[in-house]
């Protein structure tokens, strides 16, 4: 049987360890994807940490994946050796209690749903995916700028065109990291009056770079207080990783603003008056499916938004996940393999 490399998590909380494994054949409805490149994502953590309950290991995390279809298997219709093709953090849909069709992979009580964490991801040479959430990568973009777009461009992009923001509205980016630069970027090629926010002045130049019309470093100055002067947001984007810091701009929305949770923080407290007095909510946001991933990136063909990546090789990506996790990564960790 012919071996691959993978990066795996044996159990929770303890380090990376590079394994070889046999190659898994494809089952039915599957397909095997040799894997290009794999973005590092933030909620890799919840693989690596052991986040989630019920999960087995060891688990091989990644769910910014893409390479090229190399193994078809029983009843896949529609894809064809040679293609390539993406898959993120949305792994499908096993028909078994149909949670993910309702949107809501975390309810799955089959628990397969979820790419690099409920079945093994993209820190491999070949990963298995169901064959509904592959998605088509377009000519034009290359496996390491399309990786980031199957989980941080799909959050950001999808989030961000259903959140009922229309040109001309201040739209506020919170959290600069994989997910925000993108989100930047979207918003901004959207129509938005983009306002990036993040800690420290160093961000200040990349964010206008990326299209933002304002920036607030939230070390210095209340987020809340700086969106208000600006007339109140009508959607902030918050892909901060801290639960402190997202609470502190929620006051930034303006009348009937939505506030959409990206980042997977722990609880934080929401005063009931701000939101009713102004009819202002939130609201979580999740992912997209493979259709979602696909209209990702044509868009981010069509407007030239493009992930800036730091690109580590395959044995580094225990590197790249630290460097994610330090918040150095500037600004999404792409590991590719050496046979791309
Ligand atoms: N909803 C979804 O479907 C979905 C999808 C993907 C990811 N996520 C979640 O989204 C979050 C972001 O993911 P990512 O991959 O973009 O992570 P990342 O690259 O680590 O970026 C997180 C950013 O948050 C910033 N941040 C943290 N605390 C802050 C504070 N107090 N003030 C200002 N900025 C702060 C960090 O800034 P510094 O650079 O200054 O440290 C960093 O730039 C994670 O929680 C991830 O699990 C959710
Ligand atoms: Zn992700």
């Amino acid at each position: 049987m012919a071996k691959m490399k993978v990066i795996q998590v044996p159990k929770p909380k303890a380090d990376f360890e590079i394994v070889e494994r046999e190659i898994p054949e494809p089952g039915p409805g599957q397909i095997r994807i040799k894997v290009h490149a794999c973005g590092v994502c933030h909620s890799d953590s919840v693989t690596k940490e052991g986040l989630f309950p019920n999960i087995q290991y060891p688990r091989v995390p990644g769910h910014e994946v893409v390479g090229v279809v190399d193994a078809i298997g029983a009843s896949v219709l529609g894809w064809k050796v040679g293609q390539r093709v993406g898959v993120g953090w949305h792994g499908g849909n096993c028909g078994y209690c149909n949670s993910c069709r309702r949107g809501d992979a975390f309810a799955c009580e089959n628990l397969t749903a979820i790419t690099g964490l409920t079945s093994d991801g993209g820190y491999g040479e070949y990963m298995i995916a169901r064959s509904e959430a592959v998605a088509l990568v377009p000519e034009g973009l290359s496996a390491s700028d399309a990786a980031p777009l199957m989980c941080a461009g799909v959050t950001t992009f999808n989030a961000l065109r259903n959140s009922g923001a229309r040109p001309g509205d201040l739209v506020a980016v919170f959290g600069l990291g994989g997910l925000g630069h993108l989100g930047v970027q979207y918003a901004a090629r959207l129509g938005f009056r983009t306002v990036g926010i993040a800690r420290g002045k160093d961000k200040e130049a990349l964010a206008k770079q990326l299209g933002a019309v304002g920036y607030i470093d939230n070390a210095v100055e209340d987020p809340a207080a700086a969106l208000q002067k600006l007339g109140g947001a009508k959607v902030i984007l918050a892909t901060v990783t801290d639960a402190e810091a997202m609470a502190a701009a929620i006051g930034g929305l303006g009348t009937r603003g939505t506030f959409l949770v990206i980042g997977a923080t722990g609880p934080f407290e929401i005063n009931p008056l701000f939101l009713l007095l102004g009819s202002r909510s939130i609201k979580g946001w999740y992912s997209g499916t493979s259709i979602d991933s696909q209209d990702t990136m044509a868009f981010s063909a069509l407007e030239g938004v493009r992930s800036m990546n730091e690109i580590f090789p395959f044995e580094r990506a225990p590197e790249a996940y630290a460097r994610m996790m330090s918040g150095q990564a500037r600004f999404r960790a792409v590991i590719t393999m050496p046979s791309a």
